[in-house]
């Protein structure tokens, strides 16, 4: 009776038929429900509430805080609203992430509080936690009922783990400053078993990072180092919840990442994906393009498509082709196919590399072997200029090396330019180096 069939990274839309509201996101289970909290930046909306049994069908209750609510979050802007219950109170207790609107500069969490679930929320204050900055955010309430609220702090380079006051509604001490410097935003936190399982990402705006997870006995740690989980983009998605399903026959745990669209906000989407436990103390997340969950039994069956695709990422740009045929860096875009690219081997172990929406190859301008000449699109020829040495430089990095030029792809300019062909550097390979490309699989 109650299995829901989800479809990843796709348009999610309520029961009636309005396109769900709500990233950043935090859930509740009461009565049978999950209620779904989460950012509505449309029309004066701050955070939108839905409800389901099911986990697909999606009920709206309620625009629970807008800029109505108080003068402090008028224009305002709300990121990450998380929502717990104060069982001492018999209030919901909500935390976000509060920011003027204009800019990130202030830095701050707000606390709200309803007498009801899906109620008008009711706005307490927003400031820095013991005077610490506070951005991406976290609430996790522990079986002990004590609550603790985790935050970007010192211009995101660390988190802090804050434990509540028994009401949830202020700090009462900071308990931990994890990994120091190493810049982990977007936290989520579960308990497992024995040991809580914290998943965060890399500070890399709206483009999709390196998921990593840490584990502990305790959340006051001490805590694991950080390790990788899912794909170098995290599927393209960003941590925001982790959902456990307590089943008839299994417990199980879904990653809930939104999956930001850096062109266009409102083209960004969710995902639930499912993460599994080879050990104790060790997590692995898993693609799925759709999920039925059966929320009774706490079974999940996954459906996996291959798009067979890549986007091709230097220094954090997209490479898409422009009008006259030229290739160039781009800030993502999901709804933009033409940053799709196929990868054709050749029958010694290079590749060509088509571009999936006109069908044209990569290749230097006008055949040229010069440092400097822009890469740019050619009909398919049978000729080494559109054949590429993949130079593998380190962890899911490539520099991808003309057979004709003996020159590499370069994003000229840092992450605004075109792309060229220059001579191999030795420099720092990676993520921000302009030469190295990751074959950013395209998961659908
Ligand atoms: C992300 C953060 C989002 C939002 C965004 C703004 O890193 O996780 O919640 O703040 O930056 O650029």
């Amino acid at each position: 009776m109650s299995v829901g069939r989800v479809y990843n990274a796709t348009k999610w839309v309520d029961t009636a038929g309005n396109v769900i509201r709500a990233h950043g996101g935090g859930f509740l289970q009461q009565d049978g429900y999950f209620y779904w909290f989460g950012e509505n930046r449309t029309g004066g909306k701050l955070v939108s509430c839905y409800r389901s049994r099911d986990l697909a069908t999606w009920e709206f209750c309620n625009d629970v805080v807008t800029f109505d609510t108080h003068p402090e979050l008028n224009g305002c802007n709300a990121e990450r609203p998380k929502v717990i219950f104060n069982d001492r109170t018999g209030k919901y207790v909500m935390w976000l992430h509060w920011e003027n609107g204009i800019d990130y500069s202030q830095a701050r969490c707000a606390v709200l509080v309803s007498d009801k679930v899906d109620g008008d929320y009711t706005y307490i204050k927003s400031f820095r936690p013991l005077g610490h900055m506070s951005r991406d955010c976290t609430l996790f309430k522990d079986e002990d009922g004590t609550a603790y609220f985790i935050s970007a702090a010192r211009e995101n380079a660390d988190l802090n783990v804050y434990r509540l006051t028994e009401d949830y509604q202020d700090i009462a001490c900071l308990e931990q400053v994890l990994w120091p410097g190493q810049k982990r935003e977007a936290p989520a936190l579960v308990k497992r078993g024995d040991y809580y399982f914290l998943m965060t990402s890399g500070c890399t705006g709206w483009t999709p990072n390196q998921g990593k997870y840490a584990y502990s006995r305790s959340i006051t740690g001490p805590w694991s180092a950080l390790m990788d989980i899912g794909s170098p983009t995290t599927f393209d998605t960003q941590p925001t919840y982790i959902l456990t399903i307590s089943g008839s026959e299994e417990t199980t745990y879904l990653y809930v990442g939104d999956r930001w669209d850096p062109s266009d906000y409102h083209n960004s989407t969710y995902v639930f994906l499912p993460l599994s436990f080879p050990s104790e103390t060790s997590m692995q997340l898993q693609w799925a393009s759709s999920l039925s969950i059966d929320v009774e039994t706490g079974r999940v069956a996954v459906e996996q498509n291959r798009s067979e695709l890549f986007r091709l990422r230097m220094n954090w740009r997209y490479l898409v082709a422009a009008e006259d045929g030229q290739i160039v860096g781009s800030r993502l875009s999901y709804s933009d196919q033409r940053q799709l690219w196929a990868l054709e081997e050749t029958a010694d172990g290079a590749v060509r590399i088509k571009h999936w929406a006109s069908g044209k190859y990569a290749e230097p301008e006008n055949g040229s072997r010069e440092p400097g000449a822009k890469i740019v699109l050619g009909d398919k020829a049978d000729h080494r200029r559109q054949e590429w040495n993949v130079l593998k430089v380190g962890r899911d990095y490539v520099k991808l090396q003309n057979r004709f030029s003996g020159l590499v792809m370069e994003l000229d300019g840092g992450r605004h330019g075109a792309v060229v062909q220059s001579a191999l550097d030795s420099g720092a390979h990676g993520a921000w180096n302009s030469q190295s490309v990751l074959l950013a699989e395209v998961y659908q």
